[in-house]
């Protein structure tokens, strides 16, 4: 098939007005997982600190931590036990600090996780609810009920835990008597907060202040959909998943309801009383696009996670719909979109891709599984990458992508940690497979993670070939294209471009991203024919080794060869 640009139409018009998470690109820690400073087999803060130069020479404008406060760990530290402080597993105060110093140094801003929809049940506020009477102050931080049936046996709702079983649990009161039902939307040891109370609330806005000076840009915002309950906590006969909502149905009990934005309003007046613009980013499993872009009106937060084009199907028509749509939706807004294609809740791309196309997201892998085509899964992962890393907007990359990590999709049943692997009764394998410890040198242990032990996490035998020393400076390393992607992004400010869909048939994404006096031509062939390119137009970069073979060299750099094949994306300049 030869290019030559059929319709075309305005999707997203420019934005420039400098606002960092407009158009940032931001690198997902997971602290646990990226670099061991002590050796224990578990990642740190030093670690990270030390390692940040690495983040510098990558591209990105920023990093976001996942939690590394106190807590015990039983959902990875999204069981806060202590908001203000640093877990001992990753460090202190003080390391927090310095690693906000270095980032700053090294022109990284830093986004730290805020937990807000659940505590662990070892923060002293529960501790002290479980101390105190029925009806209580102290109960009343969180969403305790009596049961129903005649004893006060069965649960107050049929309400289920996104990690499979119920989603309350029963105490014992102080005199030895079965007592109150509390609410826990996750794990057992996450009781939710009760947001209708204002102690919360202030508690929280003084939590963002508490970091605000210690100088963080920003928060990524836990189950910022689920603060806020229905009224009276109705039974729900729906799936129990964060994502459960069609555009027919109204959000259930549990997710989306209207109040949580007030929330927000508050939190963004905080944060806009800092200097520099700190942002907030959510999390916020929420269908369709036109909804969840009521997290970003003006006043609220600045960013949403854009799921809706994770959960696409490696479709053209899907993929084209859920750009456009996601656009429309946020510029009604005003506000950026914010692309992502792996996190540590889901299978990376790099493994998600080679799944059958539209069959349901698992959310991890066993080993009896019928194990995904790893060359397959990173080509389409670097085409994906491709296209996202050209569309205006923010972007959010999770550690490893850039090596092309896949999941670890062949883990020991016994070392799965995700609490939803038992709470599903071993039926959902967790998320443990994208969580596994970065490899940074091939030939030493652990690949180089800096563990002296057996890390948290064993390592696939794949992870030493994709070590970052095996990748640096090797021409079509993913690496290496990760590199460019960001350099010519960068250089030619696309993330502030405006974007126009370009029809090249139905299996082919095409866009013209414009922005300043360039214009640049993304195209992802998902066909199975190859797509020709137009001989005179200059190719910027491409997915694969061929399309781009010199990815150091400086701009302008006229390539060959001139086709397209099927799973491989590339930017063209016109
Ligand atoms: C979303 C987080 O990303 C996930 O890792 C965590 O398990 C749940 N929220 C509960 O905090």
């Amino acid at each position: 098939m030869t290019v030559s640009t059929n319709t075309s139409h305005l999707v997203h018009p420019c934005h420039p007005n400098g606002e960092w998470w407009r158009s940032a690109v931001i690198y997902q820690i997971y602290p646990r997982s990226w670099a061991d400073g002590d050796g224990n087999g578990i990642g740190d803060l030093p670690g990270i600190t030390g390692h940040l130069p690495y983040l510098r020479a990558l591209g990105v404008d920023a990093i976001w931590l996942s939690p590394f406060y106190t807590s015990p760990q039983a959902d990875a530290g999204y069981d806060v036990a202590d908001y203000r402080n640093v877990d001992a597993l990753f460090g202190t105060l003080t390391d927090a600090d310095e690693l906000i110093r270095v980032a700053h140094a090294n022109q990284l801003r830093v986004v730290v996780d805020l937990v807000p929809n659940h505590t662990s049940d070892e923060h002293v506020w529960f501790q002290a609810a479980l101390a105190a009477a029925p009806g209580s102050p102290e109960r009343d931080r969180y969403v305790f009920r009596e049961g129903t049936g005649a004893g006060g046996e069965e649960p107050p709702n049929d309400w289920q835990s996104v990690f499979g079983g119920p989603a309350w649990t029963r105490v014992t009161e102080q005199d030895g008597t079965p007592g109150q039902w509390y609410l826990h939307l996750f794990d057992t040891k996450q009781p939710d907060l009760n947001w209708e109370n204002p102690v919360v609330r202030s508690e929280f806005e003084d939590i963002l202040r508490f970091w605000l000076d210690r100088g963080v840009d920003g928060f990524r915002v836990d189950v910022a959909h689920g603060l806020i309950k229905a009224h009276g906590l109705p039974d729900w006969e729906g799936p129990m998943n964060m994502l459960d909502m069609t555009e027919e149905r109204t959000p259930p009990p549990m997710w989306d309801q209207d109040g949580v934005h007030e929330i927000y309003r508050d939190w963004r007046k905080i944060l806009d009383s800092y200097p520099g613009q700190r942002a907030m980013c959510a999390e916020a499993w929420v269908e369709p696009p036109e909804r969840a872009a009521r997290y970003v009106r003006s006043d609220e937060f600045q960013q949403s996670f854009n799921f809706d084009f994770l959960t696409t199907p490696w479709r053209a028509a899907d993929l084209i719909e859920s750009i456009d749509r996601s656009y429309r939706a946020n510029d009604q807004v005003g506000a950026p979109t914010t692309w992502v294609l792996s996190n540590h809740d889901v299978v990376r791309h790099a493994t998600r891709l080679a799944l059958p196309v539209g069959e349901p997201r698992p959310n991890g892998i066993f080993a009896t599984d019928p194990q995904p085509d790893a060359e397959l899964g990173l080509r389409r992962a670097r085409a994906a990458t491709t296209l996202m890393l050209a569309l205006p907007g923010g972007a959010y990359l999770y550690y490893g992508e850039e090596l092309g990590l896949p999941d670890h999709t062949t883990l020991p049943n016994e070392v799965r940690q995700d609490p939803a692997y038992e709470r599903t009764g071993h039926k959902d394998a967790g998320r443990d497979g994208c969580r596994i410890p970065m490899p940074w040198e091939k030939d030493s242990p652990a690949y180089g993670f800096g563990s002296e032990q057996q890390p948290w996490l064993p390592q696939p035998e794949s992870y030493g070939a994709l070590a970052v020393d095996q990748q640096e400076g090797v021409a079509g390393s993913t690496l290496e294209l990760y590199r460019t992607l960001l350099r010519v992004r960068r250089e030619l400010d696309l993330g502030e471009g405006s974007l126009t869909a370009v029809d090249l048939g139905p299996d082919v994404v095409a866009y013209d991203v414009a922005s300043g006096a360039d214009t640049v031509r993304v195209i992802l062939n998902l066909g199975t024919a190859d797509v020709e390119l137009p001989s005179a137009a200059e190719v910027l970069v491409g997915s694969e080794q061929g399309l781009d073979t010199a990815s150091s060299a400086s701009l302008p750099r006229p390539l060959d060869p001139r086709v397209l094949p099927t799973d491989t994306a590339v930017w063209l300049r016109l």
